[in-house]
């Protein structure tokens, strides 16, 4: 074949989806996502947290190799990827599986099927990460699976999207689509879906599920691409600044001339993942990619060792270590490779270690003294590596290279060699020794995606003993990492103590002591004593049962693992699933009880939410999918970094701001009749930017306007702000302060609560009182996957037109015209769907929409904004903490007569909309009779973000205070919480009387009867005990068992609607509620079909409906979406609507039917509009005050395992039942209670939303922030929706389901709080600590290390001291 023009000049080349591309240039630091989402119809690929800590830009490359005629295909993270680097390669994205118009792949559909994708941000990256595996799956040699399935295994299906994260979903239903295609599967295992009924056969199941067919699967790779490939051009490096030598005497030459021309910058890359942490700002002029060089990416196995090239990838590595050729050199089972392998598959996620090279980790933890995990376990067994340094070859040990000063730019890693142990070590059963090996890492997410605390690798040669003294070490090598220390270290002083001793325990204490010295983490390290306490109980788990079990026993210890030693002891039998297995499992199964109802059919149907299936292929059209416009521009905020100061100016750096930055707009460019307003709230206007006073870190200052979001925000990072810091207080950064200051905003009256009864009575009545006790709670941020988004663009005779990301278009509306001093109807406000909201869109984003549409307004230019995840995160204010203070008098038995409560709440620099989280506060926490209630509450204003609505906001924290009340009232008598909560149930009378009118019905309160049927469906009692019976056979593993009820109350609001019937009966609807993933639109349609066919009977009209976006010129007074009830008043008001068009279509339909027996839905619609029948209907539903709020209830059993060596929590099993009246769809509802509860763990258990001294958040990102993954939820999450049965007041019987169900997650709390109880009552019969009584607080959130030093930081050492006082 005759070379082609562009095969001889050398342009970058690839094909995504089967599509050709070619760039004639292209600046080497652009990555493949910026590629796609700005000059490539694909937008699936979403950028989420730019990263590579969230999934949502994965794409799958394919490589192609012309001499093998093979492709090689793997999923990869697109926002680190730089796009010269898939030179000659395919990316396939999900809409390359399948589409609206060609059909959707049968991974779309299951995902849609399965109700997997609720807001969809993350689904188009969860659905090619699954096809990835999938793809990959295929090519291997497992047996052909049954037709229909595919080769993956359940296991693997469930771990190919382990990275992924999602924050609506809560998982299951993902595990679930995934697990679907597993050929290994139990069909009866999978979750409530769209595909099948209850009851029916596995044949009728099977056959429902769409098809998935192996030889449909799609080509990866086009025929042309190969054809190219062929010719075997490289990349025009000049034209590229991208170079890829394909020797080490090409890279060397390369070096040299950029050594002597030290004017360019240059990077060497492999795959840039390391950009993810390092975020490096500048921008090089030249790259040098490593991976063409043969040295550096091969790996080579033979009797000395494994030496693998530098730019190895981790997957590769991982796939040699645990195929290769094994050294077998532990006595059985896994050899030191496998191991090493088992411990580099929780390093990041998959689709970063199928391109993140080993050498590259290994460069950064050298370097920039990264907390490497591949450092860490290859120092322990003792490996080595060659530099090239110029002409220069050395080889050095690891612990040597680790220790140099940081490599220059100029010296290159070329491998890494891990030494055959067996042969350096000699050891074999004919000399008695034999090796141990052990790799250990204490992390947020067990299956990876998450940094450690910190690592240790240990290997020990041991001779068990002949004698009667035990077993004899040898030698051993000890490596601890990444706990807060400049490198992996070896414990020198502790092998020295080691070797050649006899283990015992006196032995072991002594070691323990000397980790404690040696493995300290530096000035500034978080948790720096959790960290210590962590290699203390590593080595104490590696080594305690070679001395507890004997030298018989030690034997089969030595054939096995040390860290199944541990829990082999605490094996319970057959009752309890085994957890304690080194790889940890996933989500193991889940239950679903749903009672349909059909008397409002469609309405109650578990229909799948509409867009799914376009949300998983990624055709559904988020903002930033919306094509700019021509000479549109990006804008960026700039922030404060100080929480109180003037503002002096604002200059961009002129040496490090990038080219192309158009403006920057501050307060000054408002224009004349406007006024500085970036949001309307209920409670007022809030300000766009600072004036001169800057009043919070994160505060808006100024928007900089650029040609690329790239651009603008390099320009924002590089901005310097003048602060002045004359005649200023210091800032109020705590509540406490601003009570000294008396710094409060006002609570409007109306919203505040009234006492319940006569306090001083209840406190009179009390036998018992705890004074003054003490609560506090944090933040938590929102993580919508999608951030802060707006695009505004300027329409003729001065109007402008925002498309945003938004929980309320119309105070967005209102914000806009503000702020540009126009009227509002030049103002057009446009939301079709929002990837995530959780309260976050509901304020927040009026600022990005009003600052976009300012810029708009003055450069007369369509300006955009994508804020990315570090900003927003800064700046989104999130829930409100607290400081609670509480006197609570009580009874004997445990019944509280008065509760007294004084509450300090952090609002903020501004209002938002925080008085409310004063009355949902009291309503989450009424939900036990407390005999009497007073309270103070105060509303602090600080030198803070706003805080503003997060879901359930107010309504979380009550839940969580009456819980901590009930603890400490329970500890405090020595009863089981669960007695103490079960006597302080209301009854229908306390109910009345704490919600008054809100309390409905009798017969409406479900709750007491859904605490018993609860204890009886998940065996609670039984439980009960087995969890004593777990906890006295287990010292390391604590479980608990906890009940929890809540009430939740909602309030209906005024809302919108219009239904208007086309000429060819097809329906459209405008609705005031917002999309936000909670399936309103869903709800909306089923609504309107069901009202619409009361006209003619069983006419089924839900594929005639279309709910369209919401326009605020269009359909005005939308309101906001929030509060859980926005879907059913939405429902409502298009109820309305319908029954109006009904009535106007009733007198045709009847004249109609004297001329024919049956008349078409599209007849009378045609005839209608021939006769002139006004077919649109809008309607303003407003709630009937006297029953517009009402009660919302649910009871939650959790069960955890707290590992108390380090403080991790494992979530074992949660049964929930759920009262949603008369579901308007159970699928939909099951998404929004599944969904809330794994987010409400995220608020007690993971996520930490942490400042600095100034109030700065430092949690900035998905590497220090770390939302619930899929291996962190339940293991068994069981869920039931009761069907209340008929209420009267409510919307077709119908309750909410948004927030609530976020509360029950306090049971995860209890639990663990109930666990660490048992840890504490075991620490005190090995050693009486002052202070180790059962009375303690459990922080929320329950980290790890919180969970730990509860537990004990030294209960190694309190156990061994005992264990040594015994024997003596
Ligand atoms: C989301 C995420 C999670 C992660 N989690 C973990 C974890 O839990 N544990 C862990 O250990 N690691 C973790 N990592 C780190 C990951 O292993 C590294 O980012 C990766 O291995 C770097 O490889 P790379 O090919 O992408 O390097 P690049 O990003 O291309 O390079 C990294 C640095 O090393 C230099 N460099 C690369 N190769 C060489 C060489 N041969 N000689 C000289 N200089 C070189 C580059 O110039 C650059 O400065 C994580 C990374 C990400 C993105
Ligand atoms: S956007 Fe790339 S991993 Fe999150
Ligand atoms: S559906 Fe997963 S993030 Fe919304």
């Amino acid at each position: 074949m005759a070379e082609t023009e562009t095969e001889r000049n050398g342009t970058l080349v690839f094909a995504v989806n089967g599509k050709r591309f070619e760039l004639p240039t292209v600046e080497p630091s652009t990555t493949l996502l910026e590629f796609l989402r700005s000059q490539t119809p694909f937008k699936s690929v979403k950028l989420s947290c730019g990263e590579g800590g969230c999934g949502a830009c994965v794409v799958l490359l394919s490589r192609y190799d012309p001499v093998l005629d093979k492709v090689e295909d793997f999923t990869i993270s697109s926002c680190l990827t730089l796009l010269c680097s898939i030179n000659r390669c395919s990316i396939t994205t999900s809409e390359g599986l399948g589409n609206s118009k060609n059909g959707f792949h049968p991974i779309h559909q299951r995902f849609a099927g399965f109700h997997a994708s609720q807001c969809g941000f993350c689904t188009p990256g969860m659905c090619v990460s699954l096809f990835g595996a999938l793809v990959n799956a295929e090519k291997t040699s497992q047996l052909k699976p049954p037709p229909g399935f595919s080769k993956l295994t359940v296991s693997e299906a469930e771990k190919a999207v382990a990275g992924n994260l999602c924050r609506c979903t809560g998982y299951r239903p993902i595990a679930d689509a995934c697990k679907s295609l597993a050929a290994d599967v139990d069909i009866e295992d999978l979750g409530f879906n769209s595909f099948w009924r209850k009851g029916e056969s596995k044949e009728v199941k099977l056959s429902r599920l769409p098809l998935y067919n192996q030889n449909d699967e799609i080509c990866t790779f086009p025929e042309f691409l190969k054809k190219e490939i062929r010719s075997n051009v490289s990349l025009d490096s000049k034209r590229y600044n991208w170079y890829s030598p394909a020797s080490v005497e090409e890279l060397q030459s390369l070096l040299k001339a950029r050594n002597i021309n030290k004017g360019t910058e240059f990077k060497i890359v492999v795959s840039n993942t390391g950009i993810g942490y390092y975020k490096e700002l500048e921008y090089y002029d030249t790259y040098i990619d490593l991976k063409h060089i043969p040295e550096l990416s091969v790996i080579r196995i033979d009797q000395t060792g494994v030496e693998i090239g530098a730019a190895v990838t981790i997957s590769k590595v991982i796939e040699a270590l645990k195929n290769g050729n094994r050294h077998e050199v532990l006595s059985k089972g896994e050899t030191v490779l496998e191991k090493l392998a088992s411990h580099m598959e929780k390093i990041a996620s998959g689709f970063i270690r199928n391109t993140a090279s080993v050498g590259g980790n290994l460069v950064m933890a050298q370097r920039k003294h990264f907390p490497s995990d591949i450092a860490t376990i290859l120092l322990a067994v003792g490996s080595t590596v060659d530099i090239m340094s110029g002409h220069q070859f050395e080889r050095i040990t690891l612990e040597e290279f680790l220790g140099r000063p940081p490599l220059d730019f100029y010296s290159v890693l070329i491998s890494v060699k891990i030494p055959n142990l067996e042969s350096t070590r000699k050891v074999s059963p004919e000399n008695n020794t034999t090796l141990l090996f052990e790799t250990y890492r204490a992390s947020p997410r067990p299956l990876g995606n998450a940094l450690p605390y910190l690592n240790a690798a240990f290997l020990a040669e041991v001779s068990p003993s002949k004698t009667s003294e035990g077993i004899l070490v040898n030698h051993c090598q000890f490596a601890f990492g990444a706990y807060g220390t400049a490198h992996a270290i070896r414990a020198k002083k502790v092998e020295e103590f080691f070797t050649r001793k006899f283990l015992n325990i006196d032995v072991l204490y002594e070691a323990i002591k000397l980790v404690r010295t040696t493995v300290v983490p530096e000035d500034g390290t978080a948790n720096p004593a959790y960290r210590s306490s962590l290699a203390a109980g590593f080595l104490f788990e590696f080594l305690s049962s070679l001395i507890d079990s004997g030298a018989e026993n030690s034997n089969s210890f030595l054939d096995g693992y040390a860290s199944n030693s541990l829990a082999n002891h605490s094996k319970l039998g057959q009752n309890y699933l085994d957890y304690s297995n080194k790889i940890p499992t996933m989500l193991s199964s889940a239950k679903q009880v749903l009672e349909l109802s059909k008397s409002y059919y469609p309405v109650g149907e578990p229909i799948k939410k509409s867009e799914a299936s376009i949300q998983a292929s990624g055709e559904a059209v988020y903002v930033d999918d919306i094509p700019s416009p021509m000479g549109c521009l990006h804008g960026a905020f700039i922030y404060s970094t100080k929480p109180l100061a003037w503002l002096r100016g604002i200059q961009l750096n002129s040496k490090s701001h990038p080219d192309g930055v158009a403006t920057v707009i501050s307060c000054k460019d408002i224009p004349e009749f406007g006024e500085n307003v970036g949001a309307v709230a209920m409670f007022g206007p809030e300000a766009l930017f600072a004036d001169d006073l800057i009043e919070c870190a994160g505060q808006r200052l100024a928007f900089v306007v650029a040609d690329t979001q790239k651009h603008a925000d390099m320009a924002a990072n590089c901005a310097v702000v003048d602060y002045g810091m004359e005649d200023l207080k210091p800032p109020i950064l705590s509540v406490e302060e601003a009570v000294e200051r008396s710094s409060f905003f006002e609570i409007p009256p109306f919203l505040l609560p009234k006492p319940v009864g006569d306090i001083s009575k209840g406190m009179a009545e009390a036998d018992h009182k705890i004074v003054s006790a003490e609560i506090k709670l944090g933040s938590q941020y929102y993580f919508y996957m999608e951030t802060q988004t707006a695009l505004a663009v300027p329409e003729e005779d001065n109007c402008m037109v925002v498309y945003s990301s938004n929980q309320s278009p119309e105070f967005a509306h209102s914000a806009i015209a503000k702020c540009l001093g126009i009227p509002e109807h030049n103002v057009r406000v446009i939301t079709r769907r929002v990837g995530g909201g959780f309260g976050g869109k509901a304020l927040q984003s009026l600022h990005v929409a009003t600052a976009c549409a300012l810029a708009a307004h003055k450069l007369h230019r369509p300006v955009r904004m994508y804020m990315n995840r570090k900003a927003d995160m800064i700046m989104a204010g999130g829930r409100h903490p607290m400081k609670i203070t509480y006197n609570v008098g009580f009874k004997s038995d445990g019944k509280i007569t008065a509760l007294q409560l004084e509450i300090l709440i952090d609002a903020g620099m501004s209002l938002d909309v925080s008085p409310i989280i004063v009355s949902n506060l009291l309503n989450g926490l009424k939900k036990y009779d407390w005999g009497a209630l007073s309270f103070d509450i105060k509303l602090c204003k600080t030198n803070t973000t706003s805080k503003a609505a997060m879901r359930a906001p107010g309504e979380v924290q009550g839940t969580y205070i009456a819980e901590a009340v009930i603890e400490h009232v329970s500890s405090t008598l020595s009863l089981e919480v669960d007695s103490v909560r079960n006597v302080n149930l209301h009854t229908y009378n306390s109910l009345k009387l704490f919600y008054e009118s809100s309390a409905g019905e009798p017969l409406e309160y479900t709750l007491p009867s859904i605490w018993d049927k609860l204890a009886v469906t998940s065996s609670f009692n039984h439980r009960i005990e087995m969890v004593k019976i777990f906890n006295s056979c287990n010292k390391w593993k604590k479980r608990g068992i906890s009940r929890v009820p809540i009430v939740h109350e909602v309030l209906l609001r005024p809302t919108p609607g219009r239904v208007s019937i086309l000429k060819d009966g097809s329906v459209v609807v405008e609705v005031g509620g917002i999309e936000l993933g909670q399936g309103l639109w869903t709800k909306v349609k089923q609504m309107v079909a069901f009202a619409l066919s009361s006209i003619l009977g069983n006419v089924d009209l839900l594929d005639k409906v279309r709910v369209i976006q919401a326009d605020t010129l269009s359909l005005i007074q939308g309101g906001y979406t929030a509060g859980s009830t926005t879907s059913e008043s939405s429902c409502e008001a298009v109820r309305l609507c319908c029954n109006i068009l009904v009535e106007r279509l009733t007198p045709l339909k009847e004249s109609l039917q004297e001329q024919m027996s049956s008349i078409q839905w599209e007849l009378l619609v045609s005839e209608a509009h021939m006769q002139a029948v006004n077919l649109s209907a809008s309607s303003y539903y407003v709630p009937d005050m006297s029953s517009s709020s009402y009660l919302n209830y649910g009871v939650a059993v959790s069960e955890v395992e707290v590992n108390l060596l380090t403080g991790e929590t494992t979530i074992l099993q949660v049964d929930l039942i759920y009262d949603c009246g008369q579901s308007l769809n159970p699928a939909v509802d099951l998404g929004q209670i599944e969904g809330a509860f794994v987010q409400g763990i995220g608020f007690f258990m993971t996520e930490e939303y942490l400042t600095n001294a100034d109030g700065l958040m430092v949690a900035e990102g998905t590497w220090t922030y770390k939302i619930p993954s899929m291996d962190t939820i339940p293991k068994q999450f069981n869920v039931e929706i009761l069907n209340s049965g008929h209420h009267e007041k409510r919307v077709l019987s119908s309750k909410a389901s948004g927030e609530p169900p976020l509360l029950l997650a306090v049971s995860v709390h209890g639990a663990t709080r109930a666990a660490i109880k048992e840890a504490r009552k075991q620490l005190l019969s090995w050693s009486s600590q002052d202070g180790w009584e059962s009375m303690f607080q459990l922080a929320v959130p329950a980290t790890m290390p919180v969970v730990k030093k509860l537990s004990g930081m030294d209960i190694v050492e309190k156990y061994l001291e005992w264990s040594i006082c015994g024997k003596k």
